[in-house]
């Protein structure tokens, strides 16, 4: 068969099974399973495929089927400026915690060494983003799971980033260490309610760790304000990411541990999302 015949067959298939994009999605199948690009494809349809790579295509095609994610059929997920690897053990990098780049790089000034804690870094793409652009700067990563960390350090390895980030398998709250410049992080945040009524893709492949902050949807933010209230420089700030609707629970929160609020970022459907307060007090 040729590219044209795959790709057809490929998108049809996807669409009988009310797979959303199921043009674009069978031709970045074709892309990893020839490992060319879409344009490299797209201008060459009527060369052949052969059969292993035929068989390996229709077995993407079963898992996105089944609505897998791109990003794990793929095996990465593009993040600002960066491509990411992606696997099952993280969260897919989302763009409303780009917000979280736009407003750290804002407050990081391109000749300042600052250190950085990014708590729950997942995949790393927070904090790789970031030291990507801030040079001088050097940095923390924590995360509860193992495997995600794995994931952070083999993209840190790809963006020539490993000797600048320590790594470290800890839960938020046992963390322990001298003070940060700056801490980033976008915790779990969901709750039990909206954890049943998630998108089927969303609830069946992304890591529950990732997603889940216990049945108000607090618990690891309240982990997180509590740590950098502890772990911050006098001064220093806390940039975090937050549900569509845990504005007013979180900026009491922060007040309540001596943290000023300098702003409140809206994500691009207007939901505020991302908060940024400066430690004033002990
Ligand atoms: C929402 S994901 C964010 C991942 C990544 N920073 C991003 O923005 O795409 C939250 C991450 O926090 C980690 N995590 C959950 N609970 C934690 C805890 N108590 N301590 C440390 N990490 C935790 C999860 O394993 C997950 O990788």
């Amino acid at each position: 068969m040729n590219y044209h015949e795959v790709l057809s067959a490929g998108n049809n298939f996807l669409e009988l099974n009310e797979i959303k994009n199921s043009k674009l999605d069978s031709e970045l199948i074709l892309s990893k399973v020839l490992n060319k690009t879409r344009e490299q494809i797209l201008s060459n349809l009527n060369n052949n495929i052969n059969q292993k790579q035929f068989n390996e295509y229709n077995y993407y095609l079963i898992r996105r089927k089944k609505k897998e994610p791109m990003a794990y059929i793929l095996g990465y997920k593009n993040f600002w400026k960066q491509k990411y690897y992606i696997n099952k053990h993280v969260l897919i990098p989302r763009p409303e915690t780009e917000h979280i780049i736009e407003e750290a790089l804002k407050n990081i000034p391109e000749n300042r060494s600052l250190n950085i804690l990014d708590m729950g870094t997942g995949s790393g793409c927070i904090i790789i983003s970031i030291l990507k652009e801030r040079t001088k700067c050097k940095a923390t990563a924590i995360d509860i799971c193992n495997k995600a960390l794995k994931v952070a350090k083999n993209n840190a390895k790809l963006h020539h980033l490993e000797n600048k980030i320590k790594f470290i398998n800890i839960g938020i709250d046992k963390y322990k260490s001298y003070k940060y410049d700056l801490i980033l992080s976008n915790p779990p945040y969901i709750n039990k309610f909206d954890l049943d009524r998630l998108d089927e893709d969303v609830k069946v492949f992304e890591p529950k760790l990732a997603l889940y902050g216990g049945i108000d949807g607090y618990r690891e933010i309240e982990k997180v304000i509590l740590k950098s209230s502890e772990l911050l420089k006098e001064n220093g700030k806390l940039i975090i990411e937050i549900g569509y609707n845990q504005k007013n629970r979180t900026l009491k929160l922060l007040s309540s541990n001596g943290f000023y609020i300098n702003k409140i970022s809206k994500d691009l459907s207007g939901k505020e999302r991302c908060i940024i307060s400066t430690k004033i007090n002990k």
